[in-house]
């Protein structure tokens, strides 16, 4: 049992993936970790961004037990992530690595950007998890908050946007709503709301 999440940044679907895993009882990858833990070993180095075959290099060695999301989750890491994210021999290694993990029984939730359209395109459920610019900002603002951290909605919203370009223009898997994905829009819903129709969804495709 393969379920594919993808979505832009902030749409919740890391908290989907992550409840529906637990809910069914599979395995669950973050996939967007992957490039943010290159990312931070070559920001940690004083790497360019742009060498192809040192990002692949990193990403060779890469340990997915170790990879610690209170430590890659920082700003910075996650723009690094998207740039170096367009190196079409660092995604092969990394899709490499990601669809090992999901052949694994029993199965996983994988989550990011392109799951339904290049890591797994046989999922047996893909789910397209978006929102609104601005609620996602708003999640974002809010959740930095609660942590401490400075927020400014403007600067965050922009940000966003900026990233969503970058990710949904690059020549290399681009992210884009697969044929077959359900589309799960969080817009007008809090967690729990989005988490049971993301549920019903799974088990109705488990039933066909
Ligand atoms: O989901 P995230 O914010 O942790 O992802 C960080 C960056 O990694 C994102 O801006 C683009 C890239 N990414 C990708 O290209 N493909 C994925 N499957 C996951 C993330």
């Amino acid at each position: 049992m393969i379920i594919a999440i993808d979505g832009p940044a902030a749409s919740g679907k890391g908290t989907l993936a992550r409840r529906l895993a637990t809910h069914f009882e599979l395995h669950h990858l973050d996939t967007g970790l992957t490039y943010r833990a290159v990312a931070a070993a070559l920001l940690a180095n004083g790497l360019p961004l742009g060498d192809e075959q040192v990002a692949i290099d990193v990403a060779r060695n890469l340990d997915l037990a170790k990879m610690d999301k209170s430590v890659l989750s920082a700003h910075e890491i996650g723009e690094a992530a998207s740039r170096i994210a367009v190196l079409g021999g660092l995604r092969e290694e990394l899709v490499n690595l990601q669809k090992r993990f999901a052949s694994t029984p029993p199965g996983a939730v994988l989550d990011g950007r392109d799951i339904g359209t290049v890591v797994c395109p046989d999922a047996d459920v893909k789910l397209f998890v978006t929102a609104s610019a601005e609620a996602r900002a708003r999640r974002r603002t809010d959740e930095m908050a609660s942590k401490g951290q400075e927020a400014v909605f403007a600067s965050v919203l922009d940000d966003l946007k900026r990233r969503d370009e970058r990710d949904s223009t690059r020549s290399v898997a681009p992210m884009k709503i697969a044929d077959d994905a359900h589309l799960l829009d969080t817009t007008e819903m809090d967690i729990e709301t989005a988490f049971q129709s993301a549920v019903d969804i799974v088990a109705n495709a488990r039933k066909n």
